[in-house]
């Protein structure tokens, strides 16, 4: 039962972050596929991606980065709330987080997981602080983990240099202190849905007599790649804009822009049209690819564990992507 204490505020005290070891390099793909690092790296800024194998699971990588949340934040599992696992590559379509929540023997943890593809880890905080807001609950943790080598043509030179997999955590919790998410936006577009799939693709079968049923499976990632990026230059930097007004601050306030790691060009484009310097950005897509809902975490959680990012600093973030769907949030670390 949710407690009923009258607390206002929303925290963020630790983070964590985990990958598969194996790396597959650009000139690597360049065997698989007609590409080269050059096309890859110049259009996308990504040197190489984490790729999982078949002992590695979407479960263990999630509980990895969310111990080390806990431990960061000084919280025992047994005092987490809430987990809300964002992902679209559930080992299960009954959801993934109730797997995590046995991992970590977080037993009073009511967990299920979240769909929203890359906008996935925002719409996860957003979600997870107005239970903290409210005062229902005390700790919640939100993970972003996904593993799309799995659900990728591995023969779509326009897809499969993109994407790596990876898991990334926060652990938000309640505070009587000033409330440090400063604002939020979460939107979708569903007239934009078929720019970004993994669809479901029915095969009809007779039951009986006059019965059709569809049984099916889904079908690798397809993307228009050109819409989702016009897509993506124009309603980001709207929607950071938006919030950073919330917020009553200017671009000048924002310390860090974290965006969803899906392109370097995306991110520098959203970065010139609200005016941050490119020393502010933070970046990591070279080394992972887009991680889809794990990749803001994951870069979150170097900068602050590199000393980058410190407690008290803004931090401006968006996701993007599949749905269509986007979303932004501002808020202090720490
Ligand atoms: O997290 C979900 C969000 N997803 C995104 O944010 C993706 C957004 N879109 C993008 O990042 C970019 O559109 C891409 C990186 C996917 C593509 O870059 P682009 O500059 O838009 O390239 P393009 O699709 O216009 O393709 C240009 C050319 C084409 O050849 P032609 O038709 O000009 O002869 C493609 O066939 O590049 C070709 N091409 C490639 N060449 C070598 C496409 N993929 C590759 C490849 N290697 N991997």
């Amino acid at each position: 039962m949710p407690s009923n204490h009258s607390l206002t505020g929303v925290s963020f005290i630790g983070c964590g972050a985990a990958a598969p070891e194996t790396v597959v390099l650009n000139d690597a793909l360049a065997q698989v596929v007609d590409t080269s690092d050059e096309w890859i790296a110049s259009r996308t800024g990504i040197r190489q991606r984490h790729v999982s194998n078949d002992r590695e699971s979407l479960a263990g990588f999630a509980t990895e980065a969310a111990q080390q949340a806990l431990a960061m934040a000084g919280v025992a599992a047994a005092d987490v709330d809430m987990i809300i696992l964002a992902t679209s590559s559930a080992e299960d379509l009954f959801g993934t987080a109730c797997q995590i929540q046995a991992q970590l023997g977080a037993t009073k943890a009511v967990a299920f997981d979240l769909t929203a593809a890359c906008s996935g880890f925002v719409f996860g905080v957003v979600t997870a602080a107005q239970f903290l807001r409210s005062g229902a609950y005390q700790n919640i943790l939100v993970i972003g983990a996904d593993l799309l080598s799995r659900w990728v043509d591995w023969n779509d030179r326009n897809t499969c240099v993109l994407f790596g997999d990876g898991a990334g955590a926060v652990l938000m919790q309640a505070t009587e202190d000033a409330d440090r998410l400063l604002g939020f936006e979460i939107r979708s577009d569903g007239t934009q849905n078929c720019c970004l799939n993994l669809a479901f693709k029915p095969e009809l079968r007779e039951l009986i007599p006059g019965t059709i049923l569809t049984q099916g499976r889904y079908q690798y990632i397809t993307m228009n790649g050109k819409e989702v990026y016009r897509f993506a230059i124009n309603r980001v930097p709207d929607a950071i804009d938006k919030v950073i007004h919330q917020a009553n601050l200017t671009s000048n306030d924002i310390d860090w822009l974290i965006l969803h790691q899906a392109n370097q060009r995306i991110m520098d484009a959203v970065a010139e049209r609200l005016h941050i310097p490119a020393e502010k950005v933070v970046s990591n897509v070279a080394n992972y690819g887009n991680t889809s809902a794990a990749s803001i975490p994951i870069a979150l959680n170097e900068a602050v564990r590199s000393g980058r990012i410190q407690s008290g600093d803004t931090i401006a973030t968006s996701g993007f992507g599949a749905g269509l769907s986007w979303g932004a949030a501002i808020f202090k670390w720490g």
